[in-house]
């Protein structure tokens, strides 16, 4: 069940506090023998008789305010990767003719969900929202809901066992319980017809199969209200003659729209775009933009963690508007619908991205097979947001035939499911010979957008070197600079050749702007990153201390020289 537009339907959540019990060794899932136990941790017992013999009790284990990763949440779990168990007791009134659906933002990596002592199913990666119909299961009164989360990395996994942020466990994003009608609109699309600026089109699926049913479609502000009916598949299409104001950065403009069918009633805000790619230009509305763009991980301003909230989007989406940005990177994996309906609203476009980052086990189908899964539940989810322009596929892949054909699967993948926004991935580049660097890709044919990352003066050459660098990027494609960027600890000065300090990073994008600039199609950029950020690869004490320094920003939220820098460039553009 797709469950589109979660927020707008009858919800209550299960915020708040959750019991949790570590469990390193998987205590509560497997007996001595390894077997799966059937009295796991999700029976919740309790010893009823003096004599009784049950090595847990949630009732007497810690609390953790859920949304979080457990990692900042207990100093004991900081580096911690394995089995924590969550519990939560919680009371329901089952409404009668309506069904009931345990939805999950997100939980990283792998989620079994109990209900009241029973199995409700599991999910595999960490950005992505699932749910659970409990229909029937869930009790009128009390009743108490388990997961075994284990963040554990795996070779196989999307991601692998290599990356470059922290791999914060846990029930990361909200966890509602959501009431819809027995038949109910299960999932929409709206929006302009590809190329056209006075046709809107879309899809309206309900939950099952039945024809003749009534689906009302309202777009006030354009005085239009449709009344269609399902086919038999219980979906109806619409193409609708109007004009609407177009979003942009200038003008975010949203319009407010109700869908209703039988007692359903949904409200969203959908804007309308054209995003294309004409030549070495990207186009927003046929005209010529400039992404001037920043990297993002989602990870919270000042305390650190996985953001979740709409109070975390302000803040890192507030800092990029600071910056002059009209484009963020949300990487490496999706980011919480909060995030991309923030930026919206705020005239930002978007990169969504997911985890196929650096050596993925590209023969592996179970692999490909979890990747596609992560980019169809990404497309699902925000394919109504219009400021999502690109959906990229991978991260700094190393070349070989069969990343060559996975990613090619992807790529053509995610274009069969929303040919109205552009196809991208960060590539590296190829090669640098007689002071040219060059970026070629098997993957060009596959993308709208040339992106690549590239860290001259940093990761190999020097920062003056940007001075006479020259490109080859031999595709009639815009190009974008998915990377670039220098680490730098926020009050550590010294000259602009010594590097940690904040005039090195200043330097280095000062120099590295002046040279992209110089290169005919650059569309934009989204340097690497708006703000410090917890690795478990920087392991440099009294300097980076697990963060990652390459932040415009520090993880105490204070600016560094070079966002000047960046915010000076983008007033150019
Ligand atoms: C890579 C990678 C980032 C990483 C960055 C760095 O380009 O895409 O995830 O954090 O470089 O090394 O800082």
């Amino acid at each position: 069940m797709t469950l589109q537009n979660v927020y707008a339907r009858d919800y209550q959540t299960l915020n708040g506090s959750w019991n949790y019990i570590i469990d390193p060794f998987d205590m509560g899932y497997y007996d001595y023998r390894l077997k799966e136990n059937p009295n796991g941790f999700f029976k919740n017992q309790k010893a009823k008789h003096k004599a009784d013999l049950v090595e847990y009790n949630f009732d007497t284990a810690p609390l953790m305010l859920i949304p979080s990763d457990w990692n900042t949440k207990n100093s004991q779990l900081f580096f911690y990767e394995g089995s924590v168990w969550f519990k939560k007791d919680f009371n329901y009134s089952p409404q009668p003719g309506k069904k009931t659906f345990a939805y999950f933002g997100a939980v990283n990596y792998d989620a079994k969900v109990y209900l009241n002592g029973e199995k409700l199913g599991e999910h595999i990666g960490g950005f992505t929202p699932f749910s659970f119909d409990i229909t029937g299961k869930v009790k009128d009164g009390s009743n108490f809901i388990v997961v075994r989360v284990n963040n554990e990395r795996h070779p196989e996994g999307v991601p692998t066992v290599n990356a470059d942020w922290w791999n914060y466990g846990g029930i990361t994003r909200e966890v509602l319980l959501v009431d819809v009608p027995e038949l109910f609109i299960n999932d929409y699309l709206i929006q302009l017809e590809k190329g056209k600026y006075d046709n809107i089109t879309g899809k309206i699926n309900l939950s099952q199969p039945v024809a003749g049913k009534t689906v009302v479609l309202e777009i006030p502000e354009l005085k239009i209200k449709q009344t269609l009916s399902t086919d038999a598949s219980g979906a109806v299409s619409f193409s609708i003659k109007a004009k609407p104001e177009l979003w942009s950065p200038e003008n975010p403009k949203l319009y407010e729209i109700t869908l209703a069918s039988g007692e359903e009633k949904i409200k969203d805000k959908i804007g309308f775009r054209q995003v294309e790619t004409v030549g070495k230009e990207v186009r927003l509305n046929g005209k010529k933009i400039f992404l001037k763009g920043i990297s993002i991980h989602e990870e919270a301003p000042f305390r650190q963690g996985r953001a979740w909230s709409p109070d975390d989007a302000k803040i890192l989406l507030g800092w990029a508007k600071e910056l002059g940005c009209n484009f963020v990177r949300l990487a490496h994996y999706p980011h919480n619908e909060y995030m991309v309906r923030e930026a919206e609203k705020l005239g930002l476009m978007v990169w969504s991205e997911i985890p196929v980052y650096w050596t993925i086990h590209w023969d592996n189908p179970a692999t490909y097979a979890n990747a596609q899964k992560q980019l169809n539940d990404m497309i699902n989810r925000d394919k109504n947001r219009c400021n999502i322009v690109i959906w990229s596929v991978a991260n700094e892949t190393p070349h070989s035939e069969a990343r060559d054909l996975f990613l090619a699967n992807l790529a053509k993948f995610a274009r069969e499911k929303d040919n109205t926004r552009l196809i991208s991935m960060a590539m590296e580049v190829t090669g640098t010979r007689n002071n040219t660097s060059k970026v070629e890709d098997y993957m060009s044919q596959y993308v709208d957008i040339i992106s690549f990352n590239n860290y001259l003066g940093w990761y190999g050459g020097r920062v003056e070197d940007a001075k006479t660098r020259q490109w080859e990027i031999p595709y009639d494609k815009p190009f974008f600079v998915s990377e670039f960027g220098a680490g730098a600890l926020q009050g550590k000065h010294g000259d602009k050749g010594e590097i940690w300090t904040e005039e090195y990073q200043a330097e280095l994008y000062k120099q590295t702007l002046a040279m992209y600039n110089r290169v005919e199609g650059f569309a934009g950029t989204s340097p690497w990153i708006l703000v410090d950020f917890y690795s478990p690869r920087r392991q440099l004490n009294g300097i980076q201390d697990f963060f990652n320094r390459k932040g415009l920003i520090s993880n105490n939220g204070v600016k560094k020289q070079a966002f000047f820098v960046l915010q000076d460039f983008y007033k150019t553009k």
